[in-house]
């Protein structure tokens, strides 16, 4: 078995990444730098169909599908198993069961291999996922981490060296926009539902701005309460809900408190640069807000392309190089590492 210092001498470093933490089954192969394959099998239409991701369903086709998922990813590389250096897989957070079957065959392939096993923190794949779309982008940089369980500013020091500066007191971003799309009756998943009405409405609603103790909190709460109640009023006085106008309405004020919080955080701590991670990163209204008050503040901002926002495994494999490479060595995992449901990326002032 190689050990870490033979891994980091490793010229094309060769990782195969699994990612099974929530809807898609996603497999992917990097050698060096260069993304060989990233395939992504998602699960949204199952789910569709219940208003949102079943854990169950979400395990059980997660075991049904994760074979031929890395087969297809070895394929489209044009590597066999024996080319791979090591196997990295999402450990957490996400959702158990689905968690379970990724590390259950990320655990039997690199046994089998007699290659290391590599555990990746799944939001910490999101921030590197700007790794593959930007390989420009070198620390430090302020990060803006957008997903559907975690909403945080933070300082990506180095590499490996997350510091956060503030974080969601209530619903993450994404959930803040599925919450919305339900009331609003758009089905799963609701974030490209609301940003595809929105561009149909206007801002005209006025929103709540929520007043935070620490200036890098936020709090969606407020915004999806006060959609609710308009909503519920409109229904009662027996008036059309101008639905687009919903959306837009809180499309904009979500963005805006993530844009002036990134923003922030780049004047204060004069790092001109600010990284989007996670889903939400993928929607319009918030890219073209962040690069136009980039613009305005000389603020370099960063995006990985749309696909690399959401869930998949190339980000995994990214991550899992960067703490071959630049980690303390805790990346090591042996067969009794185990799926952790909640995992915090680090703690607020801490890195
Ligand atoms: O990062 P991600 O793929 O999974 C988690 O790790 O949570 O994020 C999923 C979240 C969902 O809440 C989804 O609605 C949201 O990202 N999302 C979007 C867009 N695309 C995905 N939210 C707003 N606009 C989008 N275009
Ligand atoms: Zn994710």
């Amino acid at each position: 078995m190689k050990t870490l210092e033979e891994l980091k001498a490793k010229e094309d470093l060769t990782i195969l990444a699994i990612e099974s933490s929530c809807d898609e089954t996603a497999c992917a192969v990097l050698k060096g730098t260069a993304l060989l394959s990233s395939i992504i099998s998602s699960q949204i239409d199952i789910h569709k169909q219940y208003g949102g991701v079943v854990p169950e369903i979400a395990s059980r086709n997660h075991t049904l599908n994760v074979g031929s998922v890395v087969d297809s990813a070895l394929a489209e590389a044009g590597v066999s198993l024996k080319d791979i250096d090591a196997i990295a897989v999402t450990y957490g957070a996400g959702l158990l069961g689905a968690l379970l079957v990724g590390v259950g065959y990320a655990k039997a392939l690199a046994y089998s291999l007699s290659i290391p096993l590599i555990k990746v923190n799944h939001i910490r794949g999101h921030i590197a996922a700007n790794y593959i779309s930007n390989p420009e982008l070198v620390p430090p940089y302020v990060g803006l981490i957008v997903s559907g369980g975690h909403t945080a500013v933070s300082v990506v020091r180095t590499y490996t060296d997350i510091e956060i500066l503030g974080s969601t007191a209530d619903d993450a971003a994404g959930e803040a926009f599925d919450k919305v799309a339900r009331v609003i009756g758009l089905p799963y998943p609701g974030g490209p539902q609301v940003e595809k009405l929105a561009k149909e409405g206007k801002a005209s609603i006025e929103m709540p701005e929520p007043k935070m103790e620490n200036e890098y909190d936020f709090s969606y709460s407020g915004l999806k309460t006060a959609v609710i109640n308009y909503v519920h009023t409109k229904e009662q006085k027996g008036e059309e809900v101008p639905r687009a106008d919903v959306a837009a309405s809180f499309q904009t004020a979500a963005v805006n408190m993530l844009v002036k919080a990134a923003v922030k955080a780049a004047e204060k701590t004069g790092i001109k640069k600010i990284a989007i991670a996670g889903g939400v990163g993928a929607n319009g209204a918030l890219r073209e807000t962040l690069s136009r008050e980039g613009k305005k503040h000389n603020i370099d901002v960063y995006f990985p392309t749309k696909i690399m926002c959401t869930d998949n495994a190339a980000m995994i494999a990214m991550e899992a190089r960067m703490q071959i490479l630049y980690g303390d060595g805790s990346c090591l995992a042996d067969l009794t590492l185990d799926a952790k449901a909640s995992m915090p990326l680090g703690i607020k002032g801490k890195r």
